[in-house]
């Protein structure tokens, strides 16, 4: 009620003024299409216009974009609070003309309100925090990154121009002033020279952004990145001689070289690694290099051997793992060189291979040469050969020439693979010696005929026969057979049997033996069977199966206290005739 009153008392007052000046059409008028241009952030009740009514309208009103600040009331347009651009910067607005009846007699027309910019926003960063980093060998001028700031004010004007600065350098060595940022790019830059990661490897600035009323500071920092602009320098050039003999052990560490990169520890600029570029062609030589001092440990890692190389006239270089930058190139300083003598060791012999490996048909002749082996002294001495390990005594071999001959019959079926071991022996010197190994393929002849796999007991009937028998065998042959198992043929071992009993093969290793008729004997049958193996050369088997013609058995089996009839083996036989 209260503002209500207040209110009233302002309409009073505005509209003596609009009638005092009498300038209708400016401050009061009737209906009609209107824009009214209001600065943001005014103070609130402000009158805006006065619509007179015309009968026989009685009230007026508003809609459109209010946004609850804009009202009407008893013809009075006025906002109630201060407008603000950056929320809406045109409103529009519709007023009626409304009958006592609430039916409208006038309009709506459109009433447009431009609210106008003043400088009420502070310019921000977008971001709190930069961070940027500049090479160390940069030039002054070299762009760093560039800082972006916005203000809401309306743009292209005054209350929106923003100007950058730096404020503060920390620290300030080796002095103040050593970037500089474009005043209205806000493009941020190296500004007096070149830095060193060695003085200092990071700076925080503060720079401050402002409009024309406002300042926001923010926080940049700058890092300092090494370069590799420095090469590994050698402790010293020349590593002298030194002498080893060539059985030094493999892994002994020889020597100990070192070189320092003045370029950022612990980076790939500053770290070392040494390579052999001359006088070790096969690699005997290797180096590690101690991570944390750059040390380089020489080290043996094939053995030496004075026969083939006695003097190593060895440079070193130290290298970086990461490129150096154009213009820096590795110099004399990079380089060092070592000279390693190697002594003679009287050593054992060698084979030219550790395994020597023959292969011969198991039917060859005794004396037949199998294979041949070879062993050279390092000092050049004569060679002694020997055989260890030839458990069967198949083999001897000839001590100055190293040939081997069979010295008795070889059996694949015993042995398909027959491993013996050579020795050789230097003939004279410390009679050292050394040892390989030799293995011989024996290769399969035909030479076991087929026999059966297992022992039939036979055709068992009982006496007299009431109908044909039958019994399955199956046959095996010790010689290397080939994927698809062996191929036997059957036959009758007699041609006189041929009457009573029959041999149809079932397949490759299984054949059927039978009865031909009912008529036989109450006796044991041996029936001899042909079986050939088709092999080169062929060769065949003869094998015995018994045909049992018999009374049958009872047997009667004596238990405690039980009498038990049964049909096996058992102490007291009693044949019975049926
Ligand atoms: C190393 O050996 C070479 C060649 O034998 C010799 O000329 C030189 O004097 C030796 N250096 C040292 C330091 O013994
Ligand atoms: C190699 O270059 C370094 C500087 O990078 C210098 O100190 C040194 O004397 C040079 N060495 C030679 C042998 O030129
Ligand atoms: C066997 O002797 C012959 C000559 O006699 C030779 O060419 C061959 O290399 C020798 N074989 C082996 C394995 O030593
Ligand atoms: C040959 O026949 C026997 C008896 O019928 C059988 O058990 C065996 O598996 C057969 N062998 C082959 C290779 O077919």
């Amino acid at each position: 009620m209260m503002v209500q009153v207040q209110l009233h008392c302002l309409c009073l007052f505005t509209l003596y003024l609009t009638t005092g000046y009498g300038q209708e059409g400016r401050f009061s008028g009737p209906l009609k299409p209107m824009t009214f241009s209001i600065f943001e952030g005014q103070e609130e009740s402000q009158i805006i216009f006065q619509f007179k009514s015309s009968p026989p309208a009685v009230t007026f009103k508003l809609s459109g974009e209010t946004d609850g600040i804009f009202h009407i009331q008893d013809g009075l347009l006025y906002h109630s609070r201060a407008l603000d651009r950056e929320t809406r910067a045109v409103h529009k607005l519709q007023v009626s003309a409304l009958d006592a009846y609430g039916a409208t007699v006038e309009g709506p027309v459109p009433i447009t309100i431009e609210v106008k910019d003043i400088n009420d926003n502070r310019p921000v960063f977008l971001q709190s925090k930069y961070e940027g980093s500049v090479r160390q060998n940069s030039r002054p001028g070299s762009n760093i990154g560039t800082l972006v700031a916005h203000d809401m004010d309306e743009a292209n004007t005054i209350n929106s121009v923003l100007e950058y600065r730096i404020v503060d350098q920390t620290p300030k060595s080796p002095r103040e002033g050593l970037f500089l940022v474009q005043a209205y790019t806000g493009v941020f830059q190296l500004a007096l020279y070149s830095l060193k990661k060695q003085d200092t490897p990071q700076y925080q600035l503060t720079v401050e952004v402002s409009d024309k009323d406002f300042k926001t500071l923010c926080h940049v920092q700058i890092n300092v990145i090494d370069i590799n602009d420095q090469i590994p320098i050698f402790e010293k050039s020349d590593y002298g001689n030194l002498t080893l003999a060539e059985d030094t052990v493999v892994g002994s560490i020889i020597l100990v070289i070192q070189a320092t990169d003045a370029d950022e520890p612990f980076t790939g600029s500053s770290k070392i690694l040494y390579r052999i570029t001359q006088g070790d062609s096969e690699g005997r030589l290797g180096i590690d290099t101690d991570p944390q001092t750059n040390t380089g440990y020489v080290m043996i890692k094939k053995p030496l051997d004075f026969e083939t190389a006695a003097i190593h006239n060895i440079v070193f270089q130290a290298e970086n793992p990461e490129p150096l930058v154009p213009g820096v190139e590795y110099n004399a300083s990079s380089f060092a060189t070592f000279n390693l003598f190697v002594t003679d060791v009287n050593e054992a012999p060698r084979f030219s291979q550790q395994v020597f490996q023959a292969k011969v048909s198991e039917d060859v002749a005794i004396g037949t040469k199998v294979g041949n082996v070879t062993a050279k002294d390092p000092e050049g001495l004569d060679i002694s050969y020997s055989l260890r390990g030839d458990m069967r005594g198949w083999l001897k071999i000839d001590p100055v020439t190293g040939e081997i001959f069979s010295v008795a019959p070889l059996d694949r079926e015993a042995e398909s693979l027959y491993r013996v071991q050579v020795v050789a022996t230097e003939v004279g010197g410390s009679s050292l010696s050394s040892i390989a190994s030799f293995h011989l393929t024996l290769t399969d002849v035909n030479d076991n005929p087929p026999r059966l796999v297992k022992e039939y007991t036979g055709l068992l009937f009982c006496y007299p026969l009431r109908e044909a028998g039958s019994l399955i065998f199956e046959a095996t042959d010790d010689d290397q057979q080939s994927l698809q198992g062996p191929h036997f043929t059957f036959s009758l071992g007699s041609e006189s049997l041929q009457n009573d009993w029959e041999v149809s093969k079932i397949n490759g290793t299984h054949a059927r033996l039978s009865t031909k008729h009912t008529g036989f004997e109450e006796r044991v049958y041996n029936i001899p069977i042909l079986i050939n193996d088709g092999g080169q050369p062929p060769l065949e088997g003869t094998v015995s199966l018994p045909g049992m013609i018999l009374a049958v058995v009872f047997i009667q089996m004596k238990n405690k206290g039980r009498d038990n009839v049964e049909n096996a083996q058992a102490s007291e036989v009693k044949p019975l005739r049926n």
